[in-house]
């Protein structure tokens, strides 16, 4: 656990959300027991960021769940990060797993948007992780160099890395219930943190944020959040309830 990286979490609602059930959102978001020490940041579908962000206290950042590789243009039913920042975003979630496998984006894909997004001045949660037969492979580390190398390839200014935060979600550990112990999430978090250390250098890898994502709830988040490379979470389906408040206080 690291006191120089600021504990961060997300809260990725995926596509859940109606004005009836992100007003009940709103209220424990909006609540007063929130940890002060924790950098939180939530993705609404984007028809709705505008709404959430002006319901929601500024001590919380608003994200899109993900952004194309350009300003603007032909592109039916995409958004931009030029678009996200006009109504209020400060972030984007990038290569989600849900994007890699059921909307089939490729690495290269990922790396350019991340690209676009930083220098369109949005801050970034790229994601990485590997499929249950790639882990069984003994292929973690192999996936997640290689998705790592596609984004880091577009980090083209070294001061960018301070609005990236990076999220190891596996993907068999993506709404199945099934969340890696605290020593698998340490495990690939420290030798992501490696990777970066050797690839992009010393100073980015001591201070980058690594969260976990993939079936994080109340009950298991304490434990995660004490190993020394996880610096917080990436939450799906626990962030539509009010246990998020207590994944958000994991440190407190
Ligand atoms: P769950 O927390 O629902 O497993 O989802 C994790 C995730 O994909 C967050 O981006």
């Amino acid at each position: 656990m690291s006191e120089q990286r600021h504990f961060f979490v997300g809260g990725n609602w995926k596509m859940n959300g109606t004005y009836a059930s992100i007003d009940e959102i709103l209220k424990f978001l909006n609540g007063d027991n929130l940890d002060p020490k924790t950098e939180i940041v939530v993705a609404p579908p984007s028809l709705y960021l505008s709404y959430v962000r002006g319901k929601l206290n500024k001590n919380i950042s608003v994200a899109a769940q993900n952004a194309y590789k350009v300003e603007k243009g032909a592109f039916t039913g995409d958004i931009s990060p030029t678009q996200i920042k006009d109504v209020g975003g400060d972030w984007v979630i990038l290569g989600h797993s849900e994007r890699r496998h059921v909307f089939k984006e490729p690495n290269e894909l990922i790396g350019e948007k991340v690209g676009h997004a930083l220098s369109a001045g949005l801050k970034l949660i790229p994601c990485i992780g590997e499929k249950l037969e790639e882990r069984e492979a003994n292929k973690t580390e192999e996936v997640c160099f290689c998705q790592m190398k596609a984004i880091a390839e577009n980090v083209k200014d070294i001061n960018d890395w301070k609005r990236i935060v990076i999220a190891y979600e596996p993907v068999w550990a993506i709404g199945t219930g099934k969340v890696a112990t605290p020593q698998q999430a340490q495990e690939a978090h420290h030798s992501v943190r490696q990777w970066i250390s050797k690839n992009v250098s010393p100073d980015v890898a001591k201070c980058v944020r690594i969260i976990y994502g993939g079936s994080v709830t109340a009950g298991n988040c304490r434990e995660l959040a004490q190993q020394p490379d996880v610096d917080g979470f990436l939450v799906g389906g626990a962030s539509l309830k009010s246990e998020f408040v207590d994944i958000i206080n994991a440190r407190k």
